[in-house]
């Protein structure tokens, strides 16, 4: 499973870069706004940082405007994927990204259908959006589960980038379906570390090793 983290924060990429646990970043237009950085110079920067994909959105809703920003944003850097919004429109970018060699990422997917329809304009990720699923009391992980069946079902390349991952139940849930990526904020990402056993067992284990004198590297 591949690890992206969903920030424009270019700090917090910097730290969870140097772990070696990053597989790639994801940016919307409000973690943009967020950062308060012009879109072209923070995502210069991430794609500086982070060696695999980065998406940036495109903001333009019709296929004309989505393909001209996709040609600004592609100029950004190599590892730069297109992200466009699960709509005909977006589709259609997505097929003719796809076919030129882009790396593309179907966002704001909440049903099995438009995962269904953004696997067949080529999407190299599709977004479902868990926590925003689970904020409306339906299952976010249930919509996983579907899109991992009619992917398998057809042999779909498209990889499922679970997004809108709020806990460390909603990254486990989604490796035990098999999604493919995984998307979060970076202090979910730094919570899967978390466990009190550990700490506990490393601090009786500090405190024997104190009683015994010794010292390993001289
Ligand atoms: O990248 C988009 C997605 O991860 C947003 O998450 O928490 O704003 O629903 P959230």
């Amino acid at each position: 499973m591949k690890f992206f983290i969903d920030t424009a924060d270019v700090a917090e990429i910097r730290e969870l870069n140097d772990t070696g646990l990053v597989d790639g970043v994801t940016t919307n237009p409000s973690l943009i706004m967020k950062s308060g950085r012009d879109i072209i110079d923070v995502t210069k920067e991430i794609c500086g940082i982070v060696k695999g994909p980065v998406s940036a959105e495109v903001t333009a809703t019709d296929y004309e405007g989505m393909m001209k920003e996709a040609k600004v944003l592609a100029k950004i850097a190599k590892n730069i994927c297109i992200k466009l919004p699960l709509t005909m429109d977006g589709l259609k970018a997505c097929k003719a990204l796809t076919d030129k060699g882009h790396q593309t990422n179907v966002t704001l997917c909440f049903s099995a259908n438009q995962a269904l329809l953004a696997a067949k304009a080529g999407a190299t990720y599709v977004s479902p959006f868990i926590g925003r699923l689970d904020d409306q009391g339906l299952d976010g992980m249930e919509l996983i589960e579907e899109i991992r069946t009619i992917f398998d079902n057809y042999d779909f390349k498209t990889q499922i980038l679970a997004a809108s991952i709020r806990t460390v139940n909603h990254v486990k849930e989604a490796a035990l379906i098999g999604a493919d990526v995984i998307t979060a904020p970076p202090a979910t990402l730094k919570a899967l570390v978390k466990h009190p056993l550990t700490d506990k067992g490393l601090s009786d284990f500090l405190a024997d090793w104190a009683k015994t004198g010794q010292k390993i590297s001289k």
